[in-house]
Order: structure tokens, then sequence, then C-alpha cells
């Protein structure tokens, strides 16, 4: 007999977007269904935010102790065990997909295991190791992405990998060549060039992180190849090559490149694979994203969609935040989502944060800006703490003193941003910046000085020449 079900509310993925929306949907009194045909915590707990974390975590401490003799330290020779380094990994990553599944057991959601497909618009059948039907009032689809691969030069997960499989070896490459040079590929550039691989990016625009806006990719080109990392750009791949101990990448100038590893990393595919989105009346539109509107609804009234699958922002915490909007929705409350303020961060060596606009996009919203760039150099903590490469800049409309967007490269900009985006969400202006009190001496300073400087009152700069 085939076992039926029926739940308030259903989640398909249990990734930062799935379980945080099953999460907020039983707090709202709800009986949830939760469908996972893989690893609770879907990508980012399993092969993506966190595993690559835990693994530059590490490239990290190893890049204070090589400073240590600066400080009067001798540390002696040091080494890395990567199979150690891995082993750490599996076991942070581990540890809190167990305390994932207590939170989810505590907020009383049925967890299901196996993959989602829809019947109609209110019935799921789950398929693997739970077999069963769940019919629901409202069903949230939350089932993510996956790399994109490059059919010119597929992965074969041996010497051509993409980021999950690259997350898997346990061995430091001789070298390794990165085709794309955006989130991931800026990333694993950073953690193996740190570990003494030969690091190449080969990108196909004419410069890395372009979206991120000239002034980060200018800084970060400099950075990373003041740091050994060669960058192509403008770099047409047409074919990679497994040659048994190497690979050999063929650009379309004619020139070829070898190294021991290549990384894939060219962007992420939505997916949907299975769900048979056709038999609820949904379809994916010709970007291969699911619309949805401020309240994360789709086109059939009681199908929510959240997270990469939407193509908003493929970013963890913008999934875990449209999940609370769906769910709250779905429970009877009314709340909307808003972009204007998404922090977003990469976590290269330095770390790049930026939330809100960036300088091209101000312009050509037709803002007058008022920009000001405070370099870390000239903080007391940073030259403490030698860790002087970087700078904060605040962006403010020149009429209001509106903050419009803000960016830090530099040892902390992951934590620093959120103050910039507290204040962009909440459509704060300089003063407010500047008259709040900045612990001394603190990286967090940077704010307030760059806040000083685009309000042309800078303390701690050189005023601006008079005509
Ligand atoms: P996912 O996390 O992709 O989860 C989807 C889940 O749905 C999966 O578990 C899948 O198995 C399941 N599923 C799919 N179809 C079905 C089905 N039919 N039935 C049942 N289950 C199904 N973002 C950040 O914000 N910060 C970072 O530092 C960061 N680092 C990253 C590093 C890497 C290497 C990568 C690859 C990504 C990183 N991201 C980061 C992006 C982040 O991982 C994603 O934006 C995030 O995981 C998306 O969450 P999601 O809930 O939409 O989907
Ligand atoms: P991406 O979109 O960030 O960068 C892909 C890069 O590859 C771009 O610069 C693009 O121009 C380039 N490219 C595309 N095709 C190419 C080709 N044929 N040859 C050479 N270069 C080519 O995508 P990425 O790095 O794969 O990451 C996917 C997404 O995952 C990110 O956009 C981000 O949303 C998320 N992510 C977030 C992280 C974070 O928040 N710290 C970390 C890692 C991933």
């Amino acid at each position: 007999m085939v076992d039926k079900k029926k739940f308030d509310i259903a989640v398909v993925g249990s990734g930062p977007g799935g379980y945080t929306a099953a999460i907020r949907a039983a707090q709202c009194g709800k009986s949830v269904a939760l469908i996972e045909k893989n690893l609770l915590g879907g990508t980012c707990l399993n092969v993506g935010c966190i595993p690559s974390k835990a693994l530059l975590a590490g490239s990290a401490l190893l890049h204070q102790i090589r400073k240590a003799s600066e400080f009067g330290i001798s540390t002696g020779s040091v080494s890395v065990d990567y199979g150690a380094m891995k082993q750490r990994k599996d076991l942070v990553v581990g540890k809190i997909r167990s305390g994932l599944e207590g939170l989810i057991a505590s907020n009383r959601i049925s967890l299901f295991r196996g993959e989602a497909r829809f019947e109609a618009p209110q019935e799921l059948k789950v398929v693997g190791h739970d077999n069963l039907y769940i019919r629901a009032d409202n069903i949230i689809i939350a089932t993510g992405s996956i790399p994109f691969d490059v059919p010119a030069f597929p992965c074969d997960h041996k010497r051509i990998l993409n980021s999950t499989s690259l997350l898997e070896i346990t061995k430091i490459p001789k070298s390794l060549c990165i085709v794309g040079g955006g989130y991931i590929g800026c990333e694993f550039a950073s953690l193996f060039a740190e570990l003494g691989s030969k690091v190449t990016i080969l990108e196909a625009l004419p410069s890395i992180l372009s979206p991120q806006g000239a002034q980060i990719s200018a800084f970060m080109t400099k950075s990373f190849s003041a740091k050994g990392i060669m960058i192509r750009t403008n770099a047409k791949v047409e074919k990679i090559m497994n040659k048994g101990q190497s690979v050999q990448i063929l650009l379309a100038d004619g020139s070829a490149l070898e190294s021991e590893l290549c990384l894939i990393a060219v962007g992420r595919k939505t997916y949907s694979d299975g769900l048979m989105l056709e038999k609820a009346g949904l379809s994916l539109t010709n970007k291969g994203v699911l619309e949805t509107n401020a309240k994360m609804e789709t086109v059939v009234k009681g199908i929510y969609a959240i997270g990469d699958i939407t193509g908003k922002w493929m970013l963890a915490h913008v999934a875990s935040h449209q999940g609370i909007v769906a769910a709250s929705n779905a429970a009877g409350h009314e709340e909307t989502i808003h972009y204007e303020a998404v922090p977003a961060v990469i976590f290269t060596s330095p770390e790049i944060a930026m939330v809100g606009m960036t300088s091209e996009q101000a312009l050509s919203a037709g803002k007058t800006v008022a920009a000001g760039l405070f370099p870390f150099q000239a903080l007391g903590k940073a030259q403490a703490a030698a860790d002087t490469e970087g700078f904060t800049q605040i962006l403010s409309d020149k009429a209001t003193g509106q903050i419009l967007g803000a960016c830090v490269i530099g040892h902390g900009a992951s934590d620093l941003i959120a103050e910039m985006a507290l204040a962009i969400q909440n459509e704060l202006t300089l003063d407010c910046i500047i008259g709040t009190i900045h612990a001394h001496p603190t990286i967090a300073e940077g704010w307030l000085e760059a806040a000083l400087l685009a309000a042309e009152r800078p303390i701690h700069f050189p005023p601006k020449a008079k005509r």
C-alpha cells in the first residue's frame, strides 16, 4: 500500500534556504515536511561555504605563522599535512550537520530522505530511502544549484575538477590552473597559493571579479600578482586534456598551459532535475530560474521558491532570508524581500566584502556620489597587527548624505561589512556613522574615517588640497 502523509507546508531541499524555511514554518505552528535527497545542509554545508572556509581558516593560520618573525616570534620550520587539513574540514562539516539534525528534530519537522517530484501542485512523491506521497497546502522549492560544466572541457573529477571534487583532494597540487576568476576561482586561488601551489587563473573577461567593480578587481589583481598568482585575462579556453600525470589546457590564441590539476569555476546553474515542475504548472525562465515575486511566491498559488533556484543572488544568507519570507507568507504572515542591502563576501586573502551599490551602479542610477576611501595603512590597529593591506570605502549620495554602498578589502572584511549592511538597510547617512563612537584601536574605525573623508572632514588623513 502507498504511504500518504498530509502536512501544512512541505519544503524540498535542506540547504540554507530549505532548512531555514522549515524551521520558520514550524515556529509558526505549522506541520512541516522537509525532503532531502542527499546530505542535510545542502551545498553550503557539505560542498560550499563551510568546507571551503574550514580549509581557508587553515591557510589563514599558516599565513599568520609565516609572519611570526615580524613579531619577534620564531616558529622553526613549518610544514602542512594537507590530508589532516582535509580531515579537519570533514570533521567540521560533520559536526555542524549533526547539530542541524538535532535542530530539525527539536522543531518537530518531519525529515524525509529521498527525491521529491511533483505529482500535482499540492502533491509530491518522495522516491529513495523514504517512499511516500506528501500532500501539502503550501510547497517551498529550495533545490539550489550545481557547478556549471562546460561541454567543450567537461570535468573528469580526476584532474579536471569542479569545486566539489577539488574539496576532496588529499594532496596539495604542485600546480593548479583555474578557469574562471570569480568567487570560487579566487577563493581557491588564495587557498592553494598560500599552501604553495603554483596557481594560474584563466579569466575570459578583461579582468577578474568584474561584477564587483573596477576598483576591487584592480586591487585584487595587484594583490594576487604580488603573491605569485598568475592571472591571464581575455583567456578563451578551447580544450582541456588529461595527460595522465598532468592536464594540458589549450587556449584560443594558440598557447598551451600544463598543470597538475585544473579547476573549472565558471559559475553555477540552478538545479531542478527530476522535480517534474511541469506537473505543478511551473516552468523555468529562459535564464533557467524559477521566477518569484517579493513574497517568494511562484506563479502557482501555494508554491514558493527560494535560494539559488530563484537566480537572484547565489548566496547562503540570501537563501536563508528568502526562506524566512516564504515560510512566513505560507504560514499566513505578510513579509516581503528586499535586496538593497545584501552583503557579499569573497573569502580571499585579503578578504573582500561589499554591500549596496558599486560606484559604477551609483553613477548609472544617476546619483551624485561623495566617496571616502580610507587605507588600512593609516589605521593604528592594522599597523599593530601587521595587517595593512586593504581599505574601507563608503559611497554616499552627495545631496542627502545617505549611504549607497560600501566595500572593504582586508583582514576581517567579512565581519566588518555588517555595520554597513545595517546602515544601508536602515537608510542611514554619513552623519549617523560619524556620530557613532567607534572603539579604538579597531579596524572598524576605518568606517568612521571613510565617512569623515566622504563628508570632507578627515581626521587621520590629509585634507584635500585647496584650489
Ligand atoms: P543548496 O544549498 O544547493 O541546497 C539544495 C538542496 O536541495 C541540496 O541538498 C539538494 O540535494 C536538494 N535537492 C535538490 N533537488 C531535490 C529533490 N528533487 N528532492 C529532494 N532534495 C532535493 N555562499 C555564501 O553565502 N557564502 C559562502 O562562503 C559561500 N561559499 C561557497 C563555496 C562554494 C565552493 C560553493 C559551491 C558555494 C558557496 N556559496 C557560498 C553559495 C551557497 O552554497 C549557496 O548559495 C547556497 O547553498 C544555496 O542554498 P539553497 O538552499 O538555495 O540550495
Ligand atoms: P562566478 O560567476 O562568481 O565567476 C565565474 C567566472 O568565470 C566569471 O568571472 C566569468 O567571467 C568566468 N568565466 C565564465 N566562463 C569562462 C570561460 N569559459 N573561461 C574563463 N572564464 C570564464 O562563479 P563561481 O566562481 O563559479 O561561483 C558561483 C557562485 O557561487 C558565485 O557567483 C557565488 O554566488 C557563489 N559563491 C559564493 C561564495 C561566497 O559567498 N564567498 C564563494 C563561492 C561561491
